[in-house]
């Protein structure tokens, strides 16, 4: 069994599954307690797309995935679970995100289902949801990973800003992970400063869930200095992993950037 899986197994077994007592009731009660334990339980068939920061190339990659999975033959589902910067449409709020997730996954789902908290203004989630006055529900949050789950061989869930993202005063984002037993892939956007986010996000990620599955590292920055140097202690430092360097692409669609990963780690 790889490194990581032993970790994630003996994280999710030690440790609280997550700060808020909301959550932890839930899981007692039984609410999601099947979510991981059939023959996807705490394998990389289920993961978590976190970053090292905003804006980063969480989504590019997600939705890559997303296509590089459904080439293997995997039917793919994904979700957004909160997400702000929303547009308004006719159809209610609309989440750029949400919606190449959609348009990259395999399952036909209703966007509620992928995106069950959407909100208006471009700011931290949590404080979005205090301004539309919005308790964000953690079972309703589970319900449709639930329904999701059930139709898809592979769930990919894309986070939000980076792991630590508070989604209320005790939860954070990165609790889902934990909560829905997902293995964690990181995107590294690569730019100056990125090795410190990158290594305490990894840092972050093994003290509170289990190992790193995954990263990915993805130029955002056609400007950046020194990045096969930065490449290089990526792969000296991350314990996991590389599936894949991306090049500055703008304007390359998610099947394009899927052939530039391998995912055999995954599998
Ligand atoms: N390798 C790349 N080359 C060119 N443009 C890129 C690259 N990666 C990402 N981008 C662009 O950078 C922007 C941010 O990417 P993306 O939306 O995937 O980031 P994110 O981490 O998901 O952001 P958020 O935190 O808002 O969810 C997008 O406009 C995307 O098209
Ligand atoms: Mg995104």
């Amino acid at each position: 069994m790889p490194g990581w899986r032993l970790a994630h197994r003996r994280a999710v077994t030690a440790r609280p599954r997550c700060r808020s007592n909301r959550c932890c009731a839930s899981s007692r009660d039984g609410a999601i307690a099947g979510i991981g334990e059939g023959r996807n339980a705490m394998t990389t068939r289920r993961l978590f797309i976190t970053g090292t920061d905003t804006n980063v190339g969480k989504t590019r990659c997600a939705a890559a995935l997303c296509h590089a999975f459904a080439a293997r033959g995997f039917t793919v589902g994904a979700m957004k679970p909160v997400a702000s910067g929303c547009l308004r449409t006719t159809d209610g709020l609309r989440n750029e995100d949400a919606l190449a997730l959609i348009g990259a996954m395999t399952v036909r789902a209703r966007y509620e289902e992928v995106n069950p908290y959407a909100f208006e203004p471009a700011i931290a989630p949590h404080v979005a949801a205090q301004r539309a006055q919005v308790r964000i529900d953690l079972a309703q949050l589970d319900h449709a990973f639930e329904r999701l789950s059930l139709r898809s061989g592979v769930m990919i869930v894309e986070g939000a800003g980076g792991w630590l993202t508070p989604l209320d005063e005790q939860t954070l984002l990165s609790d889902l992970a934990q909560r829905w037993q997902l293995a964690v892939v990181m995107v590294v956007g690569l730019k100056l400063g990125c090795l410190n986010h990158a290594l305490l996000t990894q840092e972050a990620i093994e003290r509170h869930h289990g190992a790193l599955a995954g990263w990915i590292v993805n130029a955002v920055d056609p400007e950046m200095q020194a990045a096969k140097e930065s490449i290089d202690t990526l792969r000296a430092r991350l314990r996991a992993p590389c599936l894949g360097s991306l090049p500055w692409a703008p304007g390359e669609s998610a099947r394009e950037t899927a052939a530039q990963l391998d995912i055999t780690a995954l599998l």
